[in-house]
């Protein structure tokens, strides 16, 4: 903080309140895995699950906030570190106004996955990775980005010339190559429903949920 002059203001509606009028505790869903890994798809698929059991959700996708937010930032390693700190403070903010909010980011190094968990409570961060082989990545090539980094016409793009560090203990890993979305999706929700965030009966599968 650059001023020492400046005093918290407390809200008389708080988090609990918050969480007693929705009906569900809110917390920070934090997607992580290589471009073309599944994160934003997942992150949207579980978010119309928890949309249609009429929870308060919201989606932060890396394209998306790269277009405002971060629209100043780059690929460097220094720019990433700061896309996240920024998304790690806009998550937290989201979590205070009850949210369960899903962040969809590559978010490549251990260390700033690991600031933004040290930012809320305990609990209130889980680290889902999204578990897919870069040849499975660069297979699907969804945008058309590894063909071109692999053609050097995009500099330290993440798996070929940018590191990405997967998690060593996330809360959850899904095998994105393997499993259909909604399969992946359960598994989150299930996720969601063991940490006591939304109610067990809560977001159920079934006909009518478009996934
Ligand atoms: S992060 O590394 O800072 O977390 P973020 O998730 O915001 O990245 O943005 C990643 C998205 O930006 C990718 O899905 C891809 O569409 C696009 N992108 C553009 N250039 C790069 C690059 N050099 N490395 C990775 N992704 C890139």
């Amino acid at each position: 903080m650059q001023s020492s002059d400046i005093v918290w203001q407390r809200a008389s509606v708080t988090r609990a309140r918050r969480a007693a009028q929705n009906g569900h505790r809110s917390t920070i869903v934090w997607f992580t895995g290589l471009s073309g890994a599944g994160k934003s798809t997942l992150a949207h698929a579980v978010e119309e699950r928890l949309h249609l059991a009429g929870c308060r959700t919201y989606v932060l996708d890396g394209d998306n906030v790269r277009h405002g937010l971060c629209g100043d930032l780059g690929f460097s390693d220094h720019d990433r570190t700061e896309n996240i700190r920024r998304v790690g403070e806009t998550a937290k903010l989201f979590v205070e106004a009850g949210i369960v909010v899903l962040t969809a980011f590559i978010s490549p190094f251990r260390s700033d996955r690991q600031r933004v968990r040290e930012l809320v409570p305990d609990g209130d961060f889980l680290e889902i990775y999204c578990a897919c082989p870069l040849a499975v990545c660069e297979t699907r090539d969804v945008k058309g980005l590894y063909a071109k980094a692999r053609a050097g016409q995009i500099k330290e793009f993440t798996g070929i010339s940018s590191p990405y560090e997967a998690p060593l203990a996330p809360d959850l890993s899904v095998d994105t190559a393997a499993n259909s979305i909604a399969q992946s999706a359960e598994q989150v929700i299930a996720l969601l429903r063991a940490h006591g965030i939304i109610d067990p009966q809560a977001a159920p599968a079934g006909p009518g949920v478009p996934l």
